[in-house]
């Protein structure tokens, strides 16, 4: 049966919606990013994203309908991000994909957010095989998984503080950088040396596969007053804290390759748009005589073409959403490994 799968993606500060048909493929996806809202704040402000998502989406499902070639009529589903994230946000999407999908008639598939980054390599033209292993790293996540298929995530380990992308986020900020700081540090990181600051690698002798990242932004703070520090070693300072991430990033990702003995990884989330951890995952890898895969760049922030995604590979692995009675929720915490096929 082929499906046209009608993806809606509210959880933070992008409204995104993307097109997918089982047969042909991504038909076509649209975004918009608040970041230029929330630049004045220093981050993201709740209540300023929620009606955000209000004014945007409705022209952005018509834009994509439009860029798609597609009438509403022809949709079979409409699969919506219910969570996690920010429950005002997350619940604009979700009454808008619930109200749409009862108008016409057809399903409404509520997708796990990280479900739809992981399976968003997928989108690639070169995509991976089940099963392989993930490293999930978004501005809320850092996990490692393995995946066998559709629904079937085993959690093999997490951050237990802040995530990667935080991380980077929290240090931008201490640093003085512009959100969103997460990027705006990689690009300085690039202008400086690793190894002439010397930062912490946290956890990556803990034997296990989990990650914690909240101790490298004082170490980057210590670092930056001491005396004498001068501002034009700030790259230098941005570089090792780079460096120390991607070090750990690594270092777990390869054990837990070596651990399933699985030859493939995947890269989802926010951070995977991260220049360095491209570079030293493929050259890990490649030694390993394994692969990595990364989503597109355009699919590595969050957007609708990766939940419209998931929720078409649900459908055609013959996922049916539990009855609901007609009611819906959103669940601004929820564990990915609940999620199954
Ligand atoms: O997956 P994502 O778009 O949103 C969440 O679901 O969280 O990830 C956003 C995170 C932010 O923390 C951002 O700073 C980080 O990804 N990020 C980066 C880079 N680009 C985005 N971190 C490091 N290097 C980058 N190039
Ligand atoms: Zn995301």
């Amino acid at each position: 049966m082929n499906h046209l799968v009608l993806g809606i993606e509210s959880s933070c500060d992008e409204t995104g919606i993307g097109l997918y048909d089982s047969r042909a493929g991504l038909l076509a996806h649209t975004v918009f990013s608040q970041i230029d809202m929330h630049a004045a704040y220093g981050g993201v402000v709740p209540e300023l994203a929620s009606r955000d998502h209000v004014r945007r989406i409705i022209p952005l499902i018509r834009e994509a309908m439009a860029k798609g070639g597609r009438s509403l009529s022809q949709i079979t589903a409409i699969a919506y991000t219910t969570g996690p994230g920010l429950a005002g946000a997350l619940l604009v999407g979700a009454s808008v994909a619930e109200a749409l999908a009862t108008s016409l008639s057809v399903l409404a598939l509520p997708v796990h957010h990280l479900e739809g980054h992981l399976l968003s390599p997928m989108l690639a033209t070169e995509p991976p095989h089940f099963p392989f292993v993930a490293l999930l790293v978004s501005g809320g996540h850092t996990q490692v998984m393995r995946v066998d298929g559709v629904g079937k995530y085993e959690l093999l380990g997490e951050s237990v503080d802040d995530a990667a992308g935080e991380a980077f986020d929290k240090t931008a900020k201490l640093l003085g950088l512009p959100y969103p700081g997460g990027p705006v540090l990689a690009r300085l990181a690039a202008q400086g040396v690793p190894g002439r600051f010397k930062l912490p690698r946290p956890m990556i002798h803990s034997g296990d596969l989990n990650f914690s990242f909240s101790g490298l932004k004082t170490a980057v703070l210590t670092a930056a007053r001491q005396p004498g520090f001068l501002p034009d070693q700030q790259a230098d300072l941005a570089a090792e804290f780079q460096e120390a991430v991607v070090d750990v990033l690594c270092a777990k990702a390869i054990a837990a390759i070596r651990q399933t003995g699985l030859k493939q990884l995947v890269v989802a989330g926010g951070v995977g748009a991260n220049v360095r951890l491209r570079e030293r995952l493929r050259d890990e890898m490649a030694r390993r005589g394994g692969r990595v895969y990364f989503p597109e760049l355009e699919f590595c922030s969050d957007n609708g073409a990766m939940i419209a995604f998931a929720g078409a590979m649900h459908l055609m692995a013959g996922r049916q959403p539990a009855e609901r009675g007609g009611s819906f929720a959103v669940r601004p915490r929820w564990p990915l490994a609940e999620v199954s096929g």
